[in-house]
């Protein structure tokens, strides 16, 4: 998510922290710092907005020094100000640190904090790090390896994802890093190392790189790089040499966003989950503050959106519906306004988008409050205008998403409704507590099930090669499968320009079947046990009619097979969260056609990451 710089070494740090950072940019961030030690002094210059604020700001008064360390952020935790944004000191200054993930357990690690009387002046979740540190110093004793020991022993407090840097002005030589989950690259010179989130700030200085791995920390030096575990015993680490371009450097060795992001899934899923679940299995919501007596009260939920994110919130209703017995209704945001609608206090106002700026989805929510709704925002950016407005908020924690095809932050919208339906059902007492046991293990274990999905890829786009030139194709399916056939109906649409339509499969019959002739592919979902057998009737009317049908299904369906010409074999999953899992082949089938027809993946035709007109 966020973009990490660090250089030690004999030049001046500062040209080449910038130069970093703006070589990070294509992620998305919406604030910039830096920290240099500059005369025995940690000096920190940081702002909201782009690069360029940072860069005037440091114009006007620069910092020297060759030991520092530049952060773009992606605000996960408080919104994009001066003094969220990284790095972070300590009360005392001595120490400033820079962070890339969520620490889970930042709100009772903060409050302990400041009953020892630790001072905090950012929202973050990444400050209770400096301060843990500045407490861990002050135990030990005064030995060249205070600084590694008390990192370690303020990381082992906290559990979380995370990348984190830190700079101690008792050791101006050095800079620390600490990886889990999140990434860090080490890089060799001449004297001098420098580290990063990702190999394009490093491509300038040094195409030798090590990678840190989960657990480990390194040591930098200008001379020498340490890699231990975190108990601190030495690891040894081999050389890479990088020979990737600098816009495959940017895209992660992918040749697309679209691709790299639609790989970054399970990790942005458990991002999305991280510090929900608690031990006890309640779902633990932090920006959803409606009280217990609306709660109990609500006699309808209507939600808004548009595109991805609308399909999204069909499987949303139903979640909700199933689990917290609420009449759910979902309309498409720019329809909304239109039709006089019935919503009112006792209205609970969805409104999904990952950007948050979308015109119609905005004004839609507008309109429910002015309607009297209390309005919730499921969005991916912190501080967007819907975030701003709502009256209580439920982050997805994607992270930036570039391509304008949406893939990441459609599973993530789809995993943060599961935890609102599951804690909707808990509060209101709506649903057995054994389902919701079982649909809390099965989220715990959803990004693991999305990435064994990946593996697909290759028989995806063999599929991919062989129905590339096509002219239409139909994606069919019922009840939950039926939202996830209309996203992969828009994915394919949308990039690869092929005509597609999604179909309820019982609606075939009437009207649509007369377009099903020899040859025509049809991709049919089979994932909902409860009308299996009305999609198998489906998928022999169109047999019958001479489709060639591809099959989404479990690995363990052993009968689907009989009735179709092929299958994709997804893993198994509890039926109400299949829709998370069956999408990733109908994405990773879009993405390989449009490759195939040679389209801008990234950026198709006529189409904006940002719809903000109406
Ligand atoms: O930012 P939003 O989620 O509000 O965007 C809504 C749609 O414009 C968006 O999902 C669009 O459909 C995607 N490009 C689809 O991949």
């Amino acid at each position: 998510m966020c973009g990490i710089i660090g250089y030690v070494g004999h030049r001046d740090a500062l040209p080449i922290l910038l130069d970093g950072l703006r070589r990070l940019e294509y992620r998305g961030y919406d604030s910039a710092g830096v920290a240099v030690l500059e005369d025995g002094q940690i000096v920190v210059r940081k702002a909201a907005g782009k690069l360029a604020r940072l860069a005037e700001l440091t114009q006007r008064a620069p910092v020297h020094g060759q030991v520092g360390i530049g952060h773009t952020r992606w605000a996960t935790h408080g919104v994009p100000t001066d003094e969220n944004a990284h790095p972070h000191t300590d009360c005392t200054g001595d120490i400033v640190v820079i962070h890339n993930g969520i620490i889970e357990n930042f709100l009772p690690l903060r409050e302990r904090l400041q009953d020892h009387g630790h001072h905090f002046r950012s929202d973050t979740d990444t400050e209770v790090i400096a301060h843990l540190i500045e407490e861990a110093y002050a135990r030990l004793p005064e030995t060249p390896e205070r600084m590694e020991t008390a990192v370690r022993q303020a990381i082992a407090q906290t559990t979380g994802a995370y990348a984190i840097v830190v700079l101690a002005r008792e050791h101006p030589d050095r800079i620390v890093a600490v990886r889990q989950i999140s990434p860090l690259i080490v890089g060799r010179g001449r004297g001098e190392t420098l580290l990063a989130s990702d190999v394009p700030a490093l491509l300038p200085h040094t195409r030798e790189v090590m990678i840190i791995e989960d657990g480990e920390m390194a040591i930098l030096t200008p001379e020498r790089v340490t890699i231990t575990d975190l108990s601190g015993t030495p690891r040894h680490r081999p050389v890479q040499h990088i020979t990737w371009d600098a816009e495959m450097a940017e895209k992660g060795g992918y040749p697309h966003f679209m691709l790299k992001e639609i790989h970054e899934q399970p990790r942005a899923l458990s991002d999305t989950i991280m510090g929900r679940l608690d031990v006890e299995g309640r779902v633990e919501l932090e920006g959803v503050q409606a009280p217990a007596e609306f709660v109990t009260a609500l006699d309808k939920v209507w939600m808004t959106a548009c595109g991805t994110a609308y399909h999204a919130a069909l499987v949303g209703r139903w979640l909700i519906e199933h689990l917290a017995r609420i009449p759910a209704e979902v309309d498409l945001a720019s329809e909304f306004r239109y039709r006089d609608p019935l919503v009112a206090g006792t209205t609970w106002a969805i409104a999904i988008s990952q950007s948050g700026e979308t015109a119609d989805t905005l004004a839609a929510a507008r309109e429910a409050r002015r309607r009297g709704s209390r309005l919730l925002a499921i969005t991916n950016v912190v501080g967007s205008t819907l975030a701003r407005e709502a009256d209580d908020l439920l982050y997805i924690r994607a992270g930036p998403e570039i391509a304008v095809a949406s893939s990441k932050a459609y599973l993530t919208m789809l995993a943060a409704q599961i935890m609102l339906a599951i804690d909707l059902g808990q509060r209101r007492g709506t649903a057995a507590p054994e389902l919701l046991t079982d649909l809390i293990h099965g989220l715990r274990a959803l990004p693991g099930k999305v990435q064994a999905a990946l593996a697909l890829e290759e028989s995806v786009a063999a599929l991919a090669r062989r129905y590339r030139d096509v002219e239409h194709l139909f994606f069919i399916g019922r009840g939950l499968d039926y939202p996830v056939a209309m996203e992969g109906s828009l994915k394919l649409k949308e990039i690869s320009y092929v005509h597609s339509e999604a179909l309820a499969a019982g609606e075939l019959k009437h009207g649509t079947l007369a377009l099903v002739t020899p040859g025509v592919p049809v991709f049919a979902l089979v994932t909902q046990g409860h009308v299996y057998e009305k999609t198998v009737s489906n998928i022999q009317e169109v047999k019958a009619r001479g489709a060639e049908v591809v099959a989404v299904a479990y690995e363990d369906d052993r009968s689907i097979s009989r009735h179709v010409d092929q299958v994709i074999r997804i893993p198994r999953v509890h039926d109400l969260l299949a829709p998370v899992v069956a999408i990733v082949p109908l994405q990773l089938f879009a993405y390989h056609v449009a490759r195939e027809r040679g389209h801008d993946i990234d950026q198709p035709r006529n189409l904006a990451k940002s719809v903000t007109v109406e």
